[in-house]
């Protein structure tokens, strides 16, 4: 039985349908705080298995134990924790109790239940602004710009020291780069709350007609087109990477792989393909650069092939055509 926090988000929702569908049990801790539990029913119909939810904090001790001591946990899948940088800024002490505060008091947990595989969903922002592209595991960690990349790049800090101190500990930092799109089904995808921070879901929103246009951060950077260049991947390639990454932990001692597709994509290329793919047309305006925003940035994933055989098996056109499908069929997201 695999453990997943944060199973009723983004990714911990794709994750668990490739979980179950490659015959693995799950269960699901989720505070809800940007889940819900109507992605957790639906992967339940995908998978036609049944996905037990604890509606839980991973801060909360005791529902932690619970869990351990109702299931035979093998390892954790550690999804759960607070994600919107600008956000960051503004309530660092949030950002540091749930990402840094929670992984805490999880690892005391499964330390106590004798359980120690984990899974960590890390970031590339943990490179910081002055690495060179592509980024290499092999590089150091930067310095972050926002309180959200600090907590990650703590957290993997705290885990490495964790796993130096136990030999029993295996883990895996699995950095993620963009991830994009939705299960191909339609049924789950990205429902963020009020305004979305991401390009992609901003792009299906104003094509739904959520919104009335795109603002583009920025055409001013020293790229091909002047817009940011970003490593998006689909979901369900991301997904399947922690499949891989699950089977790999073995080995005691802390590994780390970045999941990305090796190649940058520019804000202009993302609108220009959503509407050749789905015929939708996303009016934009050009305008200042976000603060915080690095011009490019994009992954060398070879390790993860060599160590892990994974890819990404998507194309930019599936990430469109399945983001369109969720979003065209789910207009409020989860909510209608
Ligand atoms: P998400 O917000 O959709 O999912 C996170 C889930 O964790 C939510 O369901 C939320 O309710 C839950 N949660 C938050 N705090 C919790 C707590 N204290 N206790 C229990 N549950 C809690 O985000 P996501 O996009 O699926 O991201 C998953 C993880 O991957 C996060 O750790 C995020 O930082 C990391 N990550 C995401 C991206 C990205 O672009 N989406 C990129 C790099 C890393
Ligand atoms: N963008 C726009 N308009 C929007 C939203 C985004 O032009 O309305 C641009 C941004 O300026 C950026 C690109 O689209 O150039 C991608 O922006 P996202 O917010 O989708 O992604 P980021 O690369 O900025 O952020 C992601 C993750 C963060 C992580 C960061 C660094 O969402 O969690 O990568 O790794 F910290």
């Amino acid at each position: 039985m695999i453990l997943v926090t944060g199973g009723a988000g983004y990714i911990g929702s794709h994750t668990v349908v490739e979980l179950l569908q490659a015959g693995r049990e799950v269960v699901v801790i989720d505070n809800l705080c940007n889940g819900s539990q109507e992605a957790v029913r639906r992967v339940e119909r995908i998978t036609g298995k049944v996905v037990p939810l604890v509606e839980g904090d991973i801060r909360d001790r005791h529902a932690l134990d619970a869990v351990f001591a109702e299931h035979a946990i093998e390892a954790v899948i550690h999804f759960a924790g607070l994600k919107a940088v600008g956000e960051s800024v503004a309530k660092p002490l949030a950002y540091y109790d749930n990402n840094v505060n929670g992984t805490l008091v999880l690892c005391e947990a499964m330390a106590a239940a004798g359980v120690h595989r984990l899974i960590f969903s890390s970031s590339a922002t943990v490179y910081g602004s002055e690495a060179p592209v592509p980024y290499l595991e092999s590089m150091p960690r930067g310095s972050t710009s926002n309180p959200y990349g600090t907590s990650k790049a703590m957290v993997e800090k705290v885990l490495e020291d964790l796993a130096a101190a136990d030999e029993r500990w295996s883990m895996a930092l699995l950095r993620y780069f963009n991830p994009i799109g939705a299960h191909p089904s339609g049924l789950i995808g990205e429902d963020p709350q009020g305004i979305p921070n991401n390009l992609m879901p901003f792009i299906a929103q104003v094509a739904v007609g959520r919104r009335d246009e795109l603002a583009i951060f920025g055409n001013d950077y020293p790229t091909a087109d002047g817009t940011c260049e970003r490593d998006y991947l689909h979901v369900v390639d991301l997904a399947v990477g922690h499949l891989k990454a699950l089977k790999a932990l073995e080995a005691p001692g802390v590994s780390v792989y970045n999941l990305g597709t090796g190649q940058g994509i520019s804000v202009l290329e993302m609108v220009k393909s959503f509407t050749r793919v789905t015929g939708v047309e996303v009016p934009y305006r050009f305008g200042a650069r976000r603060p915080g925003d690095l011009p490019a940035f994009w992954a060398d994933a070879a390790k993860a092939e060599r160590e892990l055989g994974w890819s990404t098996e998507r194309s930019l056109d599936d990430m469109m055509a399945d983001t369109w499908r969720w979003q065209s069929a789910n207009p409020k997201g989860y909510a209608g």
